[in-house]
């Protein structure tokens, strides 16, 4: 790829920092929500016509799922408008614009992997927010590409398996065995992503660790590779409720690009573990 102008949104978070690392050997600005928030159009325009990007990557986003639930504008702010405004403001520019959402698009009721032809119906305000956001990104810039993603973790920032691995000290850990998804490197997803912009084949891509598992299983693989004794117990969901609800199955394929492939989800767990600092 020739050197580019590449702006990141959001670029405090756990993919935006594996973005920025991903895309050196190339004229990156990362800026978070204290640089530009995607919210305020005015400022976006400003902002993108001082620094006139080839590629504007949004990884910002209103990411609490169960905070969604009571918070519903901020919510639509943030993974829909902000969204729009970068949608609109890039098409003005002639750039194109990479944009991500998730698994949480779906209600979760089939029995095999969703590809990206699969009928949406979001469970929750989060996943409505982010549809939203996909649908204001495909109407504003026919040049963008949505990449849905699911259960994504590094090893900095808030998820799941920092979390998990942190209860390494409690007696028993309870884990839901009921949902099943994609967990998601976000190094993995990086490399995916900086893979498919290569390409310019604009349109909607499910990136996803490969194959299947559930939370309960994913958190016995993470402790098998960091070496953690401590016991795992299944549990239903309903012995966890949460505010907002989650599909019980999506887990992702994709029919979209033959040749780019995340790798399985194993292996996002051992070079997880090979670089955790607890
Ligand atoms: N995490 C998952 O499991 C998961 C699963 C599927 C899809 N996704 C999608 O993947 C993308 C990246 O997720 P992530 O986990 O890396 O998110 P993250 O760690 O929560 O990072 C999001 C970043 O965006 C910033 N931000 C929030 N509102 C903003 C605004 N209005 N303007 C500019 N920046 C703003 C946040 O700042 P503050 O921290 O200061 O708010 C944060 O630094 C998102 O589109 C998300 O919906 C995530």
């Amino acid at each position: 790829m020739r050197r580019s102008r590449i702006l990141i949104t959001g670029a405090h978070g756990q993919l935006g920092q594996a973005l920025q690392r991903q895309y050196t050997g190339h004229e990156v600005t990362a800026w978070d929500l204290q640089d530009l928030d995607i919210t305020q159009f005015e400022q976006v325009k400003k902002a993108l016509a001082q620094l006139r990007p080839h590629v504007v990557i949004n990884a910002a986003a209103f990411t609490q799922v169960d905070d969604a639930e009571t918070n519903q504008d901020t919510a639509y702010r943030g993974n829909a408008l902000g969204p729009r405004n970068l949608a609109v403001v890039t098409y003005d520019m002639g750039m194109a614009l990479v944009h991500f959402s998730t698994d949480y698009v779906f209600d979760g009721r089939q029995t095999r992997p969703y590809h990206e032809f699969d009928r949406t119906n979001p469970l929750s305000v989060y996943g409505h927010s982010k549809l939203a956001g996909e649908e204001a990104v495909r109407v504003a810039n026919p040049r963008h590409f949505i990449v849905r993603t699911a259960w994504l973790y590094h090893t900095i920032g808030k998820n799941f398996p920092n979390t998990i691995c942190r209860m390494a000290g409690q007696d028993v850990v309870r884990v839901v065995n009921d949902q099943y998804g994609s967990p998601t490197f976000a190094p993995h997803l990086a490399q995916a992503v900086f893979r498919l912009v290569e390409t310019d084949a604009h349109g909607t891509y499910h990136m996803a660790g490969a194959g299947g598992t559930s939370w309960y299983e994913f958190t016995k693989a993470l402790y098998q590779a960091l070496g953690i004794q401590t016991s795992v117990m299944p549990i239903p969901t309903a012995q966890y409720p949460r505010p907002a609800r989650r599909p019980a199955y999506a887990v992702l394929t994709s029919l979209q690009h033959p040749l780019i492939h995340l790798p399985p989800w194993e292996e996002g767990v051992r070079e997880f573990a090979a670089q955790w600092k607890g």
